[in-house]
């Protein structure tokens, strides 16, 4: 691949709208009919190169691309590679370029697939940086919202739980916002509202309405989409205070009562303990659904990234 003309998916502004809707739209199709892309990547290879947990990014890229009759390599636990010996994310990457046709990258430092794509020589994605972005995260969420809402536009959104530290949070909402919806709900503790300056450019550049709340009770009636997320342990500098907020939020049948007939409840798993089980068999619970998808856009994604004609 030339160097000059690699495209890497870092954050979700890699992509314009027409980008994200044609990955989303190949995604669908691919959902509907996955056996037509069987060959689609033969003889390519993905490296997940995981230097942080994951069940669903790993797996569901691991699965696209096995999908798309490719091969995959790499590590799930830094420590079982030369990491471990204080090699860098340049050499690694510069290495992996020549093993791997494209790489997934998941990093606790913030930038780290960034600076990965500076010494790479193929695709890089990033699979989430600490607590900044996870733009594949968001291409499964925009498809799940395109599923069982029909359009990704002009919906009443709500994000609740952890909107300080939570990537998937910053990465979906600035995408929603460049969507053109004009509000968000965002509920949470005071101690885990969204980031200053991430609230600043939602309403300097896309003149976005954010309306706060404490609780789900106080708004979940006027919600179309609610977006739940867990209290993240691993941000947390001290236990003490993950042990004060960590059960801040339940979302329950008895609150859902309250809530729309066609709400969906959203969550990028894992799910700890705020969305009680008794959710999982009502149908506006679309979480499970919402992993299941994952595979499919981030086939398209790959088939995107590498290029390859999937014009059947
Ligand atoms: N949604 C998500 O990123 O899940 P994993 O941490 O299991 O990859």
């Amino acid at each position: 691949m030339n160097k000059q003309t690699i495209r890497h998916l870092i954050e979700p502004e890699d992509f314009t709208i027409e980008e994200l809707n044609e990955v989303v739209a190949l995604g669908k199709k691919m959902y509907e009919a996955p056996e037509k892309y069987k060959e689609a990547c033969k003889g390519k290879i993905l490296a997940t190169l995981f230097y942080e947990p994951s069940t669903r990014t790993r797996f569901s890229f691991e699965t696209a691309m096995l999908r798309l009759g490719g091969s995959i390599i790499g590590f799930s636990d830094a420590n079982t590679s030369s990491v471990s010996k204080g090699e860098s994310i340049a050499d690694t990457i510069r290495c992996m370029s020549a093993y791997a046709d494209i790489a997934v990258m998941r990093h606790p430092k913030e930038g780290a697939p960034k600076l990965a794509s500076h010494y790479a020589s193929i695709p890089i994605i990033n699979g989430g940086d600490g607590g900044h972005q996870h733009p594949t995260q968001t291409l499964t969420d925009l498809l799940t919202i395109k599923m069982y809402k029909d359009t990704i536009e002009g919906h009443n959104v709500a994000f609740c739980g952890d909107l300080k530290f939570g990537r998937t949070v910053h990465s979906l909402i600035r995408t929603l916002a460049r969507y053109n919806t004009k509000k968000f709900i965002l509920i949470s503790p005071e101690e885990l509202t969204l980031p200053d300056t991430l609230k600043r450019t939602l309403k300097e550049d896309f003149h976005v309405e954010l309306q706060e709340a404490r609780y789900i009770e106080d708004v979940i009636s006027q919600i179309d989409i609610l977006y739940m997320t867990r209290i993240q342990r691993e941000r947390f500098f001290n236990e003490a205070d993950y042990a004060r907020l960590k059960d801040s939020y339940l979302l329950n049948q008895s609150k859902l009562s309250h809530a729309k007939k066609d709400m969906i409840v959203m969550h990028p798993l894992p799910r700890v303990n705020e969305i009680a089980y008794d959710v999982d068999d009502d149908p506006r619970g679309v979480y499970f659904k919402q992993a299941e998808l994952g595979v499919y856009v981030r086939m398209a994604l790959i088939t995107k990234l590498l290029g390859v004609d999937v014009s059947c």
